[in-house]
């Protein structure tokens, strides 16, 4: 029902740019703005439109409204999704896009949202985000599981080793914090829902992480034993947090 009550948005797209019978993008329908064909989810050039109609205070989409979003590259291949629907390819898939190298000039305002920080080669729009959090969540993650391993076999070797990765993972994370709040804010992402229960969760966890190393250090600085009670809730709670948060990143890339 829901996906009858929307067909015009596929018949202005498709009245508005004409694809020829059989081209990807004619055959794509709704999963050029949709992740499925039933619609629901928006792929980011769905996002866009959404974004765009929403700026705009519209509730019907436009060829206006459309061409306003021509200039953008949403799936970041290097093509703007001007030139992608001209070469009936997908603007929200970025294995989808024309043969050869894509035109040098002028750069494509890489963006989620119109009107954003559009990326540069050196720094681009993930800010490395997407890179950095695999080093607090492994180490972090590693480091808790072979401390838990040595205290059960007795193997202080395996508590030394997990420390390490505990005390590693712990200051990569702050690194990690910074460049997705660079990330947000230079993609525009809402804070809400998703992105917001994914921010609480790694600033906590990156709390946890800093609190856990800090009382491990300052332990081994008085030469008391490491493993406290209040040591252990840390290191377990943080490694639960982080692995959540990592999660719900994760949802934030590939969908739920
Ligand atoms: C040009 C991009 C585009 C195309 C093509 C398109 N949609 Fe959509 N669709 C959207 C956007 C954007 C929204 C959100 C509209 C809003 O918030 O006002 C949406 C909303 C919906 C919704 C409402 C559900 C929800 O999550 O809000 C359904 C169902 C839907 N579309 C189904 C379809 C189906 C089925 C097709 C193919 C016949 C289709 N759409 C083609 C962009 C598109």
């Amino acid at each position: 029902v829901p996906a009858n009550a929307l067909p015009p948005f596929w018949s202005t797209f498709r009245q508005t740019y004409l694809p020829k019978d059989g081209t990807p993008l004619s055959t794509a329908r709704c999963q050029t703005c949709h992740v499925n064909a039933a619609g629901g989810a928006r792929n980011v050039y769905g996002k866009l439109i959404e974004a765009t109609l929403k700026a705009e205070k519209a509730t019907v989409l436009t060829a206006a409204i459309l061409k306003k979003t021509e200039s953008v590259d949403s799936d970041e291949d290097g093509w703007t999704n001007g030139a992608e629907i001209a070469a009936v390819m997908l603007p929200g898939d970025p294995n989808s896009h024309p043969n050869g190298e894509p035109p040098a000039t002028p750069a494509a305002q890489v963006s989620t949202t119109p009107g954003r920080s559009s990326g540069s080669p050196l720094l681009p729009p993930h800010s490395f985000h997407p890179i950095i959090v695999h080093f607090p969540i492994a180490l972090f993650m590693f480091g808790c599981i072979l401390e838990v391993l040595g205290a059960w076999k007795g193997r202080t070797e395996l508590c030394t080793a997990g420390y390490f990765n505990v005390l590693i993972g712990s200051l990569s994370a702050p690194v990690a914090a910074t460049t997705g709040f660079i990330m947000v804010f230079r993609r525009g992402y809402p804070i809400e829902g998703l992105v917001l229960a994914h921010l609480t969760l790694a600033l906590a966890s990156t709390a946890g992480m800093l609190a856990t190393a800090y009382l491990g250090r300052s332990a081994a600085r008085a030469g008391r034993e490491r493993a406290s009670r209040l040591y252990w809730f840390l290191l377990v709670a943080s490694a639960v947090l982080v692995a959540v948060a990592g999660h719900l990143g994760g949802m934030l890339v590939y969908g739920s």
